[in-house]
């Protein structure tokens, strides 16, 4: 992945940085990002764009992985952004990310996350339900302040991996139903607003998608859509968002596509749909988050302890677990690692690598193919750049890893490990009386 290599001792090295020199420099678990591959991916995104003459904006779906370092690299690399919560929010605002290219998601979005995006004046509203409709109409009208929205509605396209499935009605806790007058209804309540400018239409159909099909059709349906109110509303669509979810490499069995195909395959088929019925092409706006963090990310762990259940499996256990990668208890998936220290060796042994929480499912790789390991290794995860630590918990009370940046040889501390003293800082004593 990117950057990566094996340095003559046979270590692992990560934006030429030797894997081993920043576990001992910064203690494990480690999660360590090759920023070059961050920005080689945000400029395959946009590059394409721009080849095509199409104009876009490429917005991070930062809930794959948010800290103020890699906010102000989205930022460097002209990156948009596309944040669900206050908290993004006030961390991409705390790292000066530019306002007017922050897009706020989400399906309950409170008055104060509203009141917060209004005050930044962020770039536009991904507007999700009805009540979120009143709300904006509310805060809008007694701002007296415009804000730009998308409606987002569900295509009844979902798309996963290599497959995709068509529904008439979509069983989605987001958005706007488009095929059964749930879209229609929103577009009359906002279109035309005095303070709401309806920029288009948004839709996400999935993740870890490997082909580009889902994203063909669902563009189809929202140029249909967008055409209709055309023709009754005179609407013209500025923008067209297709969301992300542009799958990645996890595993050998994994085959996606590079990130120009997808955009290349969904302009194709949204220029030819627009062009046939008479519309003007609407910008572009896709949001990837795993495709652009996901395998620029790698765990290092230090191996402790071992067991054998003889005849059936070898264990090895790390320094971490499900509470800095959820994503195998929580979703079954599958990663590749590799013995930091001994890369070169072949992988001739097969362990089972778990985690140290205090739960049987807390293991990170069933039967991984490695490298003979001691206590004492490095372990590196491959590809654990996207939901690791943004879903990181305190499970255990175990402190959240650090995270360190390396480009070009260099490397710096993008967020701290958490001390005990973190761990204990909201707590507060017992005060109530003991009943008799
Ligand atoms: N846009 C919207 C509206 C989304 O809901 C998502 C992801 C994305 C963009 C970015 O999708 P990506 O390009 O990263 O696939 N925790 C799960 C993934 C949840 C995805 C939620 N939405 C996982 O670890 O696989």
């Amino acid at each position: 992945y990117g950057t990566q290599a094996i340095s003559e001792e046979g270590h692992l090295t990560i934006g030429q940085v030797d894997t081993l020199e920043l576990a001992k420099e910064y203690g494990t678990p480690l999660f360590v990002y090759d920023t070059a591959l961050i920005r080689q991916r945000a400029r395959s995104f946009i590059d394409t764009f721009k080849k095509l003459g199409v104009k876009a904006e490429v917005a991070y779906a930062s809930k794959a992985f948010a800290c103020v370092a890699v906010y102000q690299l989205a930022a460097e690399e002209n990156l948009s952004l596309d944040v669900v919560s206050g908290g993004e929010l006030f961390t991409a605002l705390k790292a000066g990310f530019p306002a007017e290219r922050i897009h706020f998601h989400g399906n309950n979005k409170s008055i104060a996350e509203l009141e917060q995006a209004f005050d930044a004046n962020i770039g536009c509203i991904v507007v999700d339900n009805f009540y979120e409709i009143q709300l904006l109409k509310e805060i809008s009208e007694r701002r007296q302040q415009k804000m730009r929205i998308l409606l987002r509605v569900t295509p009844g396209v979902e798309a996963h991996t290599h497959d995709f499935i068509t529904t008439g009605q979509a069983d989605s806790k987001f958005g706007f139903d488009l095929n059964n007058g749930q879209a229609d209804e929103a577009f009359q309540q906002t279109f035309n607003h005095e303070f709401l400018e309806l920029l288009g239409l948004h839709c996400h159909i999935g993740s870890q998608i490997f082909d580009t099909a889902g994203f063909a059709l669902a563009g189809e349906k929202l140029i249909d859509k967008i055409s209709d109110w055309h023709k009754t509303h005179d609407f013209t669509c500025t923008v067209l968002n297709l969301g992300g979810g542009f799958g990645i490499r996890y595993t050998e069995e994994d085959a996606p596509l590079e990130p120009q195909v997808y955009v290349e395959d969904m302009i194709t088929v949204v220029k030819n749909k627009a062009t046939v019925l008479g519309l003007t092409m609407p910008e572009i706006w896709i949001e990837p988050g795993r495709s652009l963090v996901g395998d620029a990310g790698t765990s290092l762990y230090t191996i402790g302890s071992q067991k054998t259940v003889p005849d059936v499996r070898k264990y090895i256990a790390v320094d971490g677990g499900m509470s800095d990668n959820i994503r195998p208890a929580l979703y079954d998936a599958k990663y590749e690692a590799v013995i930091a220290n001994k890369a070169h060796a072949p992988k001739d042994e097969i362990y089972t690598i778990a985690g140290k929480l205090c739960e049987s499912g807390d293991k990170l790789i069933i039967d991984a193919k490695l490298q003979e390991t001691a206590s004492g290794d490095t372990l590196a995860i491959f590809c654990t750049g996207a939901y690791g630590y943004s879903m990181a918990s305190n499970y255990n009370r175990v402190p959240r890893p650090a995270i360190v940046f390396v480009e070009n040889g260099q490397h710096q501390l993008a967020v701290r490990r958490e001390s005990y003293e973190d761990i204990v800082q909201n707590d507060l004593p017992l005060t109530l009386k003991k009943g008799e």
